[in-house]
């Protein structure tokens, strides 16, 4: 799916999205990114505007998205402006925000290292860009198919196979539509001149009711392999 096909998706569910959002989830990782943010701050992806209920708190958000019709459902809860622009190129000029912040967007973008690098652009010296993605490692859980993809590509005898026959059973994940290795979003953080990345995992088991549990367990090495994490980086 193309960047375009994408806005064209979100266009068409933008009234389900509150729906069907998983609300612990959300609001696990719109409280890292409250924690984070000060000063200027904008959102990319901002979407139904879940997160940005919570910056607001914080600073003064300028929040965006690729699809109207989602932030049509910000409008209408927030007096605050609205920017509609694709996440690879950033409308504004340079060092006019503290804070960027992008929750669950990256993994949508045909080249999400240009997020990175226009993030950097418009950040201040000092500035914070921080991002979430569901955890690759649990792709699997999605579907049946990137399930097959996982096991494929984790498997060089099955991948070779594959490629002998000229098997085109999924290549197209390249576009890593269901979540991100938190070793990739540190690589492309580093690679677009960011410093001091850090990372904090985002819930273990998906229930609010195991809140204070999933507190302390990501503080374990059960961190690696939450279901969530945040990164960010600064601008040095
Ligand atoms: C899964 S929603 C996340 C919404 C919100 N940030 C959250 O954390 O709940 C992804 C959002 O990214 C937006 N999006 C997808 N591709 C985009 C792009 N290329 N540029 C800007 N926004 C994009 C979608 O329209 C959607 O609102």
């Amino acid at each position: 799916m193309s960047n375009k096909e994408v806005m064209q998706a979100f266009d068409k569910t933008a009234g389900l999205y509150d729906r069907t959002v998983h609300r612990y989830f959300s609001s696990r990782r719109a409280e890292v990114f409250a924690e984070l943010g000060k000063g200027r701050i904008l959102e990319v992806g901002a979407g139904t505007g879940t997160v940005t209920e919570k910056l607001v708190k914080r600073g003064k958000v300028v929040a965006s998205d690729i699809s109207f019709n989602m932030l049509k459902n910000i409008g209408k809860r927030l007096k605050i402006p609205l920017a509609q622009f694709d996440a690879e190129h950033f409308p504004f000029k340079k060092g006019a925000f503290d804070t960027i912040v992008s929750g669950e967007t990256i993994y949508y973008l045909d080249n999400p290292e240009r997020f990175f690098k226009e993030a950097f652009y418009v950040l201040r010296k000092g500035g914070v860009c921080a991002v979430s993605s569901t955890n690759r490692l649990w792709d699997f859980l999605n579907t049946p198919r990137s399930w097959m993809i996982n096991l494929i590509n984790s498997s060089s005898l099955l991948s070779k196979a594959a490629k002998a026959v000229n098997w085109d059973y999924g290549w197209a994940d390249e576009k890593q539509f269901y979540g991100f290795y938190e070793k990739k979003i540190k690589q492309m953080f580093k690679q677009a001149g960011f410093s001091d990345i850090k990372t904090k995992p985002v819930v273990i088991f998906p229930f609010s009711k195991l809140d204070r549990f999933n507190r302390e367990l990501e503080k374990t090495f059960l961190g690696k392999v939450s279901l969530g994490k945040v990164v960010w980086g600064r601008k040095g």
